[in-house]
């Protein structure tokens, strides 16, 4: 039975049991941080399990992409190695909700496997596991089942803790779980392993198909279960299990789904098709999970998911190499895969174009360094080392790319290991070193106890405030005067603090009208969170603690840092609807002066992208769009479809702006009123910052203004220069390119003429020793090419010679030496062209019949020259 009937016979089966059958999710989480990536069939109903959420229907079946590398459940390092470890599968589970629990749950999986309805499998080919203390399973699959007692095995907590067992299932460290009951299906005799709590369980024999679990419980940060409103059922069966039982075969990769791939694999890395190879298995496995996980939105970076991608696809990769390809393979899978998988996941079609191009980029990135790193690896275990040191483990990541569990990959299969104590002080020892190189420019780390201030710039441009602390440099004083800088803490402000990646504001903060005392605010950051330091200069009087000021913003500047925010916040969504919404916001920083907008994107963004982004967001502008600034639950927010950052900490009320339908974020900085406010929006760069991560910069308003006026002065200057009309300097530029192209060919042919009379001038000089035309001598004006060039006639002339010839240009000296072929046996042109580099401050190297070199002193030249004769009668 093909893996597809199997995965439509499992979702008919439930649906006629009343379930309503739901799509895969995404394999991102929406809105989980507590696992990376989706492990199981449950995580799209975790809320219903626990409550915070209802459905309209409390039976749901599905079949679910899920991902295990990285996180609590992790089989990365298995795969290949097993016959049924995946970083990919698909989960067919089936879900109550508080309505059936235990007994309808068991029944319903022994009537699946054994019954025509489902697949019909032997019964005495089924053994049984339970959680040890669960008396009421093992009573329904003795007494309503009829299993045999000796085929329900029980398995307590053999995991070293309270319900860390096999037969306790946890979505994460913390969320909802159970006990549970998992079925195994026996491969029979002739595969080596041994029954689940047996020391030989690990082998292939017997296989865990189909786990069964009875939700309870909701295990919170600190380890406490709290039992759930509703006892629950979460079932999850392997889908490429399943098949293998299905179609007969042990190893999963054996199966249907995956014999295409490996086909595609061994014709991608030039290798024999085989189905037993790690190798193959491997890629064959991993291009699965990272093109699912590419088309659910992820890309290769070097935190978080992204880093657990990045190092599927190396791992990938370098068993392409260890199979002898070392050129780019991995991404020509996509197709296969799209082929075989694509009917059930439309979206490995749809997006196929947008995962080659990533995983392609990937591969010539880590193509780059992974040869010299190999070699690296290889140095350091030369000499029978049995562990590799964390020194070297540290420099391959750090400078390599080779994340470390793929080094600890490559000695395992050498039966070595990685001094993984070695590695992580090399880390620790990087961390701190960059921690200090980044010290934060000021407030951070200021001492402070006292009370909040308190913000009022959403609003406000001018608040009177009284002082709270003040510091010179970081040092907490009572008072600053004339010329001391430092940083001043008030009750009341309405200077907004550099948070979110706007900057913070700059203004003053005076008393009596600024006359007497009058401190420049450069920069405004939080000392703590809700304490607001104005960092700055005071400029005339003094200040105390207990003053009272009026602190006031520089607006101009204010209104245009607005703008570019806003406007960002539209540049954010128009990059979605025009490349995408893989694109994620990856960093920003809003100044007055311009926009800087970090976002996740495999290429560079071509012009026309550009253009439409930009006609996009002015588009907005001009429809002139209030803005809508609301406070609510972050769930409220989510729900409203306001984009989060992933990885950011939200407090329970959040801040939603909204402009018109385009946009709607969560965020706490300010803004323009109407869109339109935000006046003209050009874009001025795009360029890469790292792997898969683009940055574009863009002006608005009074900015857009200065930077047309300077593109126009700079049209007017050019104008000129060309003697050129408006409408003109294209086509005249063009003329002057060709007239120059001309002249230059011009000048190569008069170089060349020269060159050639000087050759036959020159050969005149050469001396003859033991039979050899010894020549060195040096060329007036001439270029590398026209060296050369005079270097082949001078040879072809001479027959029998050893030559040097040198030129002086701009304080710099080229050489070139020439060995005929009959005299190379003797003389080294590498050898001979070092001889004179060396005397000029230089070095070089070559064939043996012709080298180059260049050096820096020219006037050591004459004498090296000179010296040519008697080194080469030295060696003849
Ligand atoms: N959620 C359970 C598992 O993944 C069914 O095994």
């Amino acid at each position: 039975m093909k893996s597809a009937e199997i995965r439509q016979k499992f979702l008919d089966f439930f649906a006629q049991k009343g379930h309503q059958v739901v799509s895969s999710s995404s394999l991102i989480p929406a809105n989980d941080p507590t696992i990376l990536f989706t492990n199981a069939g449950m995580n799209q109903f975790k809320d219903v399990f626990l409550g915070f959420d209802k459905r309209a229907y409390n039976r749901a079946a599905s079949s679910q992409k899920c991902v295990r590398a990285g996180g609590k459940h992790n089989d990365l390092e298995n795969v290949g190695y097993t016959a049924r470890h995946h970083t990919f599968f698909e989960m067919l589970g089936n879900f109550s909700f508080g309505d059936y629990f235990k007994r309808d749950a068991i029944v319903y999986a022994w009537e699946f496997l054994t019954t025509p309805a489902g697949l019909n499998l032997p019964k005495e080919k089924l053994w049984v596991t339970i959680y040890a203390e669960d008396d009421e399973a093992f009573d329904i699959w003795h007494e309503v089942i009829g299993l045999a007692p000796e085929r329900i095995i029980r398995i307590g907590d053999n995991k070293g803790a309270e319900y860390a067992s096999d037969n306790f299932w946890a979505m994460g460290d913390t969320g909802p779980c159970g006990p549970c009951t998992e079925i195994f299906y026996d491969h029979g005799a002739h595969i080596a392993g041994g029954l689940p709590g047996s020391p030989d369980e690990d082998g292939d024999r017997y296989i865990e198909i189909w786990n069964n679990v009875f939700m309870q419980f909701n295990r919170d940060e600190n380890g406490v279960m709290h039992p759930l409103p509703k006892p629950s059922v979460d079932t999850g069966m392997g889908l490429e299990r399943v098949s293998a039982v299905m179609q007969h075969v042990n190893s999963n990769y054996e199966i249907d789904l995956f014999v295409e791939l490996l086909k595609a694999a061994a014709k991608a890395t030039g290798v024999e098709y085989n189905q037993t190879t790690p190798s193959l298995k491997v890629i064959a496995d991993h291009i699965r999970a990272c093109a699912f996980l590419i088309a659910d939105g992820a890309l290769p970076s070097n935190d978080g998911r992204g880093y657990v991608l990045r190092r599927i696809i190396r791992r990938a990769i370098r068993h392409g190499y260890k199979l002898g390809q070392k050129g780019l393979f991995f991404h020509k899978l996509v197709a296969t895969l799209a082929d075989v998988m694509g009917d059930a996941y439309p979206e490995l079609r749809s997006r196929q174009a947008h995962i080659e191009d990533a995983l392609k980029l990937e591969e010539e990135l880590f193509g780059k360094t992974v040869n010299h790193g190999m070699e690296l690896l290889e140095q350091a275990l030369a000499g029978g080392k049995t562990v590799l040191d964390g020194a070297t483990a540290f420099k391959l990541a750090d400078t390599y790319g080779f994340p470390i569990d793929l080094t600890a990959d490559i000695c395992r299969e050498r039966g070595l290991s990685v001094d993984m104590e070695g590695f992580e002080a090399a880390l620790e020892a990087q961390r701190q070193q960059s921690k200090a190189a980044g010290q934060f420019k000021m407030a951070a780390g200021l001492a402070y106890e006292g009370s909040a201030s308190h913000f009022h710039g959403y609003s406000e441009t001018s608040y009177e405030a009284t002082v709270l602390a003040l510091y010179k440099g970081s040092e907490q004083v009572s008072e600053l005067k004339t010329g001391d800088e430092g940083v001043v803490v008030l009750d009341h402000t309405p200077f907004y603090a550099e948070s979110g990646g706007q900057c913070g504001d700059v203004g003053e903060i005076f008393a009596a009208g600024g006359l007497d005392t009058l401190f420049d605010v450069t920069d405004t950051q939080k000392v703590k969170a809700d304490v607001f330091g104005h960092q700055g200069k005071l400029a005339r009087g003094s200040l105390k603690v207990g003053d009272s000021v009026t602190a006031s913003i520089d607006l101009h500047k204010r209104i245009a840092t607005t703008r570019n925010h806003s406007a960002t916040h539209l540049l954010h969504a128009a990059l979605r609807e025009v490349l995408g919404t893989h694109v994620e916001q990856k960093g920003s920083l809003v100044t007055w002066e311009r926009t800087r907008f970090d976002f996740s994107h495999p290429k560079a963004v071509t012009a026309e992208e550009i253009a439409k982004v930009e006609q996009l967001v002015n588009h907005v502008i001009l429809h002139n769009k209030p803005l809508a600034i609301a406070l609510m639950s972050y769930d409220d927010a989510i729900k409203a479809g306001a984009m989060a950052l992933f990885g950011e900490k939200y407090g329970d009320e959040v801040r939603v702006v909204k402009m018109g339908d385009f946009s709607t974020e969560l965020c706490g900085g300010t803004h323009v009123a109407h869109t339109g406010d935000i006046g003209f929006f050009k874009i001025i760069a795009e360029g890469g910052v790292a792997a898969g991560i683009r940055r574009i910069e863009a002006v608005t308003g009074e900015g857009a203004l200065a930077l047309v006026q300077g593109m126009e002065r700079e049209i007017k200057d050019a104008l000129a220069a060309a003697q050129a009309q408006p409408g003109e300097l294209v086509a005249k530029v063009g003329r002057i390119q060709d007239q120059v192209k001309t002249l230059e060919k011009e000048l190569a042919r008069l170089k060349a003429k020269l060159a050639a009379s000087q050759g036959d001038e020159i050969a005149s000089q050469a001396v003859e020793i033991n039979g050899v035309k010894v020549l060195a001598a040096q060329m007036e004006g001439a270029d590398t090419a026209a060296l050369r060039e005079t270097l082949d006639k001078l040879k072809d002339k001479l027959k029998t010679a050893a030559i040097v010839l040198a030129s002086v240009t701009d304080g710099k000296v080229a050489l070139i030496a020439g060995v005929t072929a009959d005299t190379t046996g003797k003389i080294k042109a590498g050898e001979l062209v070092n001889f004179v580099a060396q005397q000029v401050g230089g070095k070089g190297g070559g064939r043996p019949d012709m080298a180059q070199a260049g050096g820096t002193q020219p006037e050591n030249l004459s004498a090296a020259l000179d010296g040519v004769a008697g080194w080469v009668a030295g060696k003849l």
